[in-house]
């Protein structure tokens, strides 16, 4: 009787799918120290270099000055302050919506947002590569909810066919553990003709997706009538915290009276929403960041072409090597940091069973003799990995 937690975290373990935090003793960056240890990391979504930007320090250290540590309420009690409201001005401009509203974490903002949309008696379609959150939220919301094959708008088409009630269909912009990109414009096509809604979650597509940074919506030039709901994390590319939905006047009065993790939580500190207003000013001017990534990007994949990795279809930075097995997996990241280079494992739960992976991201403030370096050393911990035997 009782909670045998020891036998679960043993199973955990014995399945090489047990998790430990490596402990950051540095600022992002390329260079770090984890566990003592100086490392070359590409493990970090602060895809273009900003979370450790002077800039955006230093509007931090004015925002506290001027506006104090803490949020202090709720945003509908007394949490909502100037610059909170000013960077959800710049954010409905950056996407050009109307309106956006500011969420604590990206997490619930997905959280908020569906099930303020739907409930009982609706549907909820989800790509079933969808990040975790929203796969939560599918569930929490009480709708009739099921998942489509991975950015298959066909596949999405028969199961919009049978929908009920209202209708919200969900995906990653950027899938988070593949790198690839949504097929918007089919998926928006395939919601608007059965009267649903889509709703993309655009937490790895922001910054580095578009011309401005204006993410997927930018990339494929979707207004508010394709694409009604728009979630963006400000905890990757932009380098601070935080997230926002961004639609029309009616969407956002509405997640202010029902989005719950809007509602019940304190506003973010007043200061980190000044540090991402001077980052979302740095990803809209400084171009130079999504060329110098995109340019990383075109040279890691020729590489792990050359040296026979298997590649996802990902233009995008996150650039997934799949290997299969969890301890594979776990061999080859373990090797890489023995020589100094982190890149993190991917297993299930995360991804599905038998696609472990190492996810490696590239961002601005690499080097493209970084790059060069691990490609090196990929090619022979690669070749030094043991045979599959499933
Ligand atoms: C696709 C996606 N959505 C949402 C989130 C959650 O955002 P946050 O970290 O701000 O909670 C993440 C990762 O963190 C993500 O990868």
């Amino acid at each position: 009787m009782g909670f045998d937690l020891k036998a679960r975290l043993a199973e955990r373990q014995a399945a090489s799918l047990y998790r430990r935090r490596p402990l950051l003793q540095s600022p992002q960056g390329p260079q770090v120290i984890v566990d003592g240890q100086p490392l070359l990391a590409f493990s970090s979504n602060d895809y273009l270099g900003l979370a450790n930007h002077p800039e955006v320090v230093a509007a931090w250290r004015a925002g506290a000055e001027r506006w104090g540590v803490g949020g202090g309420a709720s945003h509908l009690v007394i949490g909502h302050s100037g610059p909170h409201h000013e960077l959800e001005l710049a954010l409905a401009e950056l996407t050009g919506r109307p309106r956006a509203l500011l969420f604590t974490t990206g997490y619930m903002a997905n959280l908020g947002a569906i099930t303020a949309l739907v409930g009982q008696g609706d549907t909820v379609l989800q790509d079933r590569l969808n990040h975790a959150s929203l796969l939560d939220a599918g569930l929490l919301s009480g709708a009739r909810f099921s998942r489509y094959l991975h950015n298959d708008a066909q596949s999405l088409a028969s199961r919009l066919a049978k929908a009920q009630g209202n209708t919200l269909v969900v995906t990653d912009g950027v899938f988070s553990m593949d790198g690839d990109v949504a097929n918007l414009p089919a998926l928006a096509r395939a919601a608007q003709a059965q009267g649903a809604w889509l709703m993309v979650d655009d937490a790895h597509g922001f910054g580095t997706l578009g011309r401005s940074g204006g993410g997927v919506a930018e990339h494929f030039g979707l207004g508010i009538d394709a694409l009604p709901v728009l979630v963006g994390t400000l905890g990757k590319a932009f380098g601070t915290a935080g997230a926002f939905v961004a639609g029309s006047e009616e969407l956002i009065e509405t997640l202010i009276q029902f989005a719950r993790p809007y509602i019940y939580t304190t506003s973010q500190p007043p200061a980190l929403a000044c540090a991402t207003l001077k980052s979302l000013e740095l990803v809209r001017a400084e171009h130079w960041r999504r060329q110098h990534l995109a340019a990383l990007i075109a040279q890691f994949r020729t590489g792990a072409r050359r040296i026979g990795l298997q590649l996802l279809d990902s233009p995008t930075p996150i650039q997934p090597i799949v290997l299969g097995d969890a301890a594979r997996a776990l061999q080859l990241s373990q090797w890489l940091r023995e020589r100094g280079v982190m890149v993190g494992a991917i297993r299930p739960p995360t991804v599905p069973a038998g696609s472990a992976r190492l996810r490696v991201t590239l961002t601005a403030s690499h080097t493209a003799e970084q790059v060069d370096h691990l490609l090196v050393l990929l090619a022979e911990g690669y070749a030094s990995l043991e045979p599959t035997h499933a």
